[in-house]
């Protein structure tokens, strides 16, 4: 069985300095997290000291984006070849604030899922319904579509190499929490649809995930480990979360 992952992805907060505490903190007391592998996810900017501050310890470090494109006259926008070059293991991708926000498509996501693993790094694929899908009980139509965009541009094979990270949107940012149960169905039901290649693939939960409701959403079969936000930048509190991946 691969190892649970347990990912915080600090968006647009922070500063450098806060950002370099919050990797050293999280570097010094890597030895909570034996058996889980954590990764964190601090803005584009902090990147590079996160690294610096993660160097030697067992935290991973993530871009939250990246151009789907090698290179090129495209201003503004990181590859994935750069995020490599200079030490990150991850990637997300398809995150629904990108889809939401900065129109990213099924197919753009499925092209920054493919660049991702062309360029050495692992891309984690962020899927899930919105409030108003979830009251029409679209859930499970959306989140095939999202991951059938990435299984017909790259295949099951190399999607299952990547990580599934299944974030309601109602839940994210909102305190809602989506029940155990809930998650539950909708991680067995992206397993099923990735056959018996998927056996081994991680599929995290992520939205208002905290240490008060992690256990029993970790404690279900199919919950590979938590995409964190607002709680990952309380360096205890991430360190919490990681431990009950832990124990779970
Ligand atoms: P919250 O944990 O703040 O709800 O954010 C979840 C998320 O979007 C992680 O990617």
């Amino acid at each position: 069985m691969t190892k649970p992952l347990v990912a915080g992805n600090w968006k647009m907060h922070g500063n450098a300095n806060t950002a370099a505490e919050l990797a050293t903190h999280l570097a010094l007391h890597d030895s909570a997290f034996v058996g889980v592998e954590v990764v964190i996810f601090p803005p584009a900017v902090h990147l590079d000291r996160v690294i610096t501050a993660a160097a030697s310890s067992m935290v991973s470090v993530g871009a939250q984006n990246m151009s789907q494109w090698a290179s090129g006259a495209y201003t503004g926008e990181v590859s994935g070849e750069m995020l490599n070059d200079i030490g990150c293991d991850y990637v997300l991708v398809g995150h629904s604030e990108r889809r939401a926000l900065f129109a990213e498509s099924n197919q753009v996501v499925a092209e920054k899922f493919k660049a991702a693993q062309q360029q050495g790094l692992t891309p984690i694929l962020c899927v899930g319904e919105s409030l108003q899908q979830h009251q029409q009980g679209q859930t499970v139509k959306v989140v095939t579509e999202q991951i059938a965009a990435v299984t017909d541009l790259v295949g099951t094979k190399s999607l299952c190499k990547g990580v599934i990270a299944y974030e309601p949107v109602w839940a994210i940012g909102t305190g809602e929490v989506a029940s155990p149960e809930q998650a539950q169905a909708v991680h067995t039901e992206i397993r099923s649809q990735l056959g018996s290649q998927g056996a081994n693939t991680r599929i995290i939960y992520g939205g208002s995930v905290n240490a008060t409701n992690a256990g029993a959403l970790f404690a279900q079969p199919d919950i590979d480990g938590g995409l964190v936000g607002g709680a990952s930048l309380e360096a205890n509190e991430f360190l919490k979360i990681a431990q009950l991946m832990v124990q779970g």
